[in-house]
């Protein structure tokens, strides 16, 4: 094999090689550092919709409360405690309760006292949500959470 021919003290073979190298390490690190950014989120969680309603005797026996802040209605029965949506399974408008359910003002879905469709375009029925007791003994409603229609919540000693 001929000698090859050096410029500047380098051979061209020794030029492409180190190339080839250089390019590789580059593209390896382009792709680690893309590896470690896959696994976190690309949006922020949005803020909790965990509710901190109040003491569980401030809602006795019969409570059939809506919370206009937290978009829920609250019962209270004699077998426990249950929160029904406030949101509109359609597209999302605030319903009202009336006698016999649930009725939404935007294109008249009707749902039960339980929250099932009864009538209109609403695709599903008023999701249940998770109620639970703060560590410091208050009835909170995680929004995020739904739990199967019928399933209420007892809290121990509470009025
Ligand atoms: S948003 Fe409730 S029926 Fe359309």
């Amino acid at each position: 094999m001929p000698d090859e021919k050096k410029e500047n003290g380098i051979s061209r073979r020794e030029f492409l090689t180190k190339g080839a190298l250089g390019s590789f390490f580059v593209a390896m690190g382009g792709a680690t550092a893309g590896g470690f950014a896959l696994p976190k989120p690309t949006v922020s969680p949005g803020p909790s919709r965990r509710y901190k309603l109040g003491a569980p005797d401030e809602f006795p026996v019969g409570t059939a409360v809506k919370m206009d802040k937290e978009n829920l209605f609250l019962f209270r029965d004699d077998e426990g405690y249950y929160a029904i949506t406030a949101v509109c399974t359609h597209l999302g408008c605030i319903i009202t309760k009336v006698d016999d359910g649930f009725e939404c003002p935007c294109h008249g879905s009707r749902f039960s006292p339980d929250g099932r469709v009864v009538g209109g375009p609403a695709p599903s029925g008023l999701p249940w949500l998770e109620v639970s007791l703060t560590p410091d003994g208050y009835l909170m409603v995680d929004a995020d959470v739904e739990i199967a229609p019928g399933t209420k919540f007892v809290a121990i000693n509470c009025g």
